[in-house]
């Protein structure tokens, strides 16, 4: 992380700059959700765009899908997740504060271990208060579909993309002739009525995830699955993620889904400490037999080279565009002194940057600005960009660094001489004249070469 940053300064950096805000402000709020303002929602379709670019676009084995939130609630039950989606929770009998139990077990006593260890904290570590025994909670949030609310129209929020997966597995096997090894990727909002969310925007009750289900013949699950670990490794650092920041763990047996054989997970150095960004999980052939089971229907593949019908197994590279999007911010959050002042900067990879280019005239003269409107309308074309003519150019270049903008370009009285601006970059904050007909190719050469 950069030792910079902390959680209070994103969350104002956020809120000044219209990034994340919370969501229903002007009620109250409501605890972990979260709104994306303009370059917040720019930052995000960005990471999404990254994400589909490295793992659909640019493979001939994984396509994608768009499945619907809510799903028959069958699948929750062949899911496991009716039974098994649940934290332990606690309550403190003084102060009447909510905790997940097993968040409690750094204060347990040596030697013990996960609800265990939780059930033995004995003590509130708000207030010192008795607290209740842990009660495990589902964290899936619960609607009804038609007019009757009753037990037959109750319905769930899909706390995980994936099990839209699973059950159009038949179909896109069908539709695209797919061979094993093949992958499905997804992007879409879930929802989990979480116990504690927190920590800005790093656990949420509604969020987006990134999953990609990849199907692969049983007996070759433990190759692929360290393929997936070190592709999704090198795309947080192909993204430019510093390196000391990111690792990758292998979980305990304790700490696996009620699905998964092994799990890998991608995490990052945040303010509060190490935290998972993303799981890599190997989750056999636990869902297509279950949905099979259940459904009854055939969901087995027929290999050919074999002539056999196998259920093949499923590497699960899973992660959060919210949970990502922080880290991002956090990674590339920057403060240095320049001219006796905090130059605050997101070194954000020109690719994830919200706004490529920033059009500033270098004043309101009304000379300046049909020529600076000129230019700004040869670079909206091709990218996200912003024109800036309020208050010095020296407070203008500072709000663009702040929002990680890679490029100014500057619009002055030369330029209606000799037909060029200047370009300067926010990292270097180097500065190099061009001539408004070669602008684009110039802007192009720095925003889309490595
Ligand atoms: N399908 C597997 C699955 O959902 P998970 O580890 O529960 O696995 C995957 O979630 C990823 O989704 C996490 O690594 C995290 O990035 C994100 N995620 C999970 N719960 C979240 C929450 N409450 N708020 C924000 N992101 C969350």
């Amino acid at each position: 992380m950069s030792t910079k940053a902390t959680v209070e300064k994103l969350v104002s950096l956020c809120k000044r700059r219209g990034l994340v805000f919370q969501s229903s402000e002007i009620y109250g709020g409501i605890g972990g959700f979260w709104d994306y303002g303009p370059l917040g929602v720019e930052l995000k379709n960005n990471i999404k765009q990254a994400w589909w670019k490295a793992v659909v676009q640019e493979r001939d084995d994984v396509v994608g899908q768009d499945a619907s939130i809510i799903m028959n609630p069958t699948v929750w039950r062949a899911s496991g997740h009716l039974d098994t989606f649940a934290d332990p929770m606690v309550d403190c009998k003084e102060c009447k504060k909510r905790f997940r139990a097993d968040e409690l077990v750094g204060a347990a006593p040596a030697g013990t271990h996960g609800h265990e260890a939780a059930a033995k904290v004995a003590r509130c570590p708000e207030c010192g208060g008795e607290l209740t025994e842990p009660r495990m909670f589902n964290l899936m949030f619960r609607t009804y579909v038609g007019p009757v609310e009753d037990d037959a129209s109750t319905a769930y929020l899909r706390p995980e993309t994936a099990q839209g997966i699973f059950v159009n597995f038949a179909n896109i096997l069908a539709t695209t002739r797919k061979k094993l090894p093949f992958g499905i990727a997804q992007i879409g909002k879930a929802f989990r009525n979480e116990i504690t969310p927190g920590n800005f925007i790093f656990r949420d009750r509604e969020f987006e995830q990134m999953e990609i289900e990849y199907f692969v013949k049983p007996g070759t699950d433990e190759q692929w699955h360290q393929h997936w670990v070190e592709e999704r490794h090198n795309w947080y650092l192909r993204l430019g993620m510093r390196k000391e920041n990111v690792r990758v763990r292998r979980l305990e047996p304790e700490e696996q889904a009620h699905y998964a054989k092994d799990t890998y997970e991608v995490e990052y150095l945040f303010p509060m400490g190490w935290s998972e960004l993303e799981g890599i999980a190997n989750r056999t052939d636990f869902d297509l037999r279950r949905h099979a089971e259940f459904s009854g229907r055939d969901l087995e593949y027929f290999d050919e080279e074999s002539g056999e019908h196998i259920v093949p197994y499923v590497i699960e590279p899973s992660a959060g565009v919210d949970r990502l999007l922080m880290a991002f911010l956090v990674d590339a959050y920057d403060e240095e002194e320049v001219r006796n002042e905090t130059r605050v900067i997101l070194r954000l990879h020109k690719e994830l940057a919200p706004v490529k280019v920033a059009v500033l005239p270098l004043s309101r003269n009304e000379k300046l600005v049909p020529s600076a409107r000129e230019v700004w309308t040869l670079v909206r074309k091709h990218w996200m960009s912003q024109y800036d003519d309020a208050q010095s150019i020296g407070r203008r270049y500072r709000r663009q660094d702040e929002v990680g903008t890679p490029l100014c370009v500057t619009v002055d009285f030369d330029t209606l001489e000799d037909q060029a601006v200047t370009i300067r970059e926010r990292d270097t904050m180097e500065q190099v004249r061009v001539p408004i007909a070669g602008l684009v190719d110039a802007l192009r050469e720095r925003l889309e070469t490595a």
